[in-house]
């Protein structure tokens, strides 16, 4: 899949691209059925909320999951990103997010490259998110936010919150988000499953928690330039990966035929992946 020029635009002005249903119902359901038999494992991929059992995050089924598996290698998702960098991409972070109905608590305000520079050591901010919704995303069940064209302003000033939820996270204070606001307003792009959205490293974004009776499942896709990997493997390997091979797309019906996909952790986590290391790649 190509980006128009209007597309390229768009994405240097706001830092974000928002394609509605790009993806169809069949395929959206390859990837849905799948999601209750992963959340319901017990591997340390699944990031549990604070107040229970229900898994906030799931971290890289594509290493254990065939449906994800494909879609990590999906042109649809894959070819504008490394369109943008103008160079192969790899997997950085895979990711389900749950944010499931009454449970789903807050992403708070942030920029993901803020963490891949602090925690991860990546030179550049030349890796960015791709996520498909594999349920509607409403004004109910805690779309994502973004203020449009923070991006431009590169790296804020994060401070690292480990206590508000169960996920810890360099977040951006309330000053800096009114300031921010006040220039560039919010968004919430919402719309069917099956839909996508691309978005800057840089760019601000949060999340509410989900009060709906609607689980708001979505799949984030980090893809980083192969030149900009990580330097520094201090989280695990589930989280923050230390494959840097580019990745190489399926056709576009990935998702509806069938192709072999290799599944490395399909019998669990090699040991070495579970732990953190301050050694460079
Ligand atoms: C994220 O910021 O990485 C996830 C936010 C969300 O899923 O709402
Ligand atoms: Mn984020």
């Amino acid at each position: 899949m190509k980006l128009t020029q209007d597309q390229l635009a768009s994405f240097e002005r706001d830092g974000y691209l928002f394609f509605p249903k790009l993806f169809g119902e069949a395929e959206v359901n390859a990837l849905t059925d799948e999601v209750p038999a992963l959340y319901a494992q017990r591997r340390p991929e699944n990031v549990r909320e604070k107040t229970g059992d229900v898994v906030r995050t799931n971290f890289a089924a594509h290493m254990y999951s065939a449906p994800f598996a494909r879609l990590a290698r999906h042109p649809r998702m894959v070819e504008p990103v490394v369109q943008l960098f103008g160079e192969d991409v790899y997997m950085h972070q895979f990711k389900i997010n749950g944010k499931q109905a009454f449970d789903g608590d807050v992403w708070q305000w942030h920029q993901d490259y803020g963490t891949w520079r602090a925690d991860d050591l990546m030179p550049e901010a030349r890796a960015m998110n791709v996520a498909i919704f594999l349920d509607e995303v409403n004004e109910f069940n805690g779309p994502l936010m973004f203020i449009p064209g923070s991006h431009k302003l590169g790296v804020l000033d994060a401070a690292h919150d480990t206590s508000t939820t169960s996920y810890p996270l360099w977040v951006i204070s309330k000053e800096t988000i009114e300031k921010l606001v006040g220039r560039g307003g919010i968004v919430a792009p919402k719309g069917p499953a099956g839909s996508m959205i691309l978005f800057h490293g840089c760019l601000v974004h949060a999340s509410t928690t989900n009060l709906s009776p609607w689980n708001r499942v979505s799949v984030y896709l980090s893809l980083c330039a192969v030149s900009n990997h990580i330097r520094r493997f201090k989280r695990p390997g589930y989280i923050a990966h230390r494959d840097f091979t580019p990745i190489k797309c399926l056709p576009d019906d990935c998702l509806l035929k069938h192709y072999d996909v290799p599944l490395p952790w399909k019998n669990g986590t090699p040991a070495e992946e579970l732990q953190g290391a301050l050694k460079a790649a």
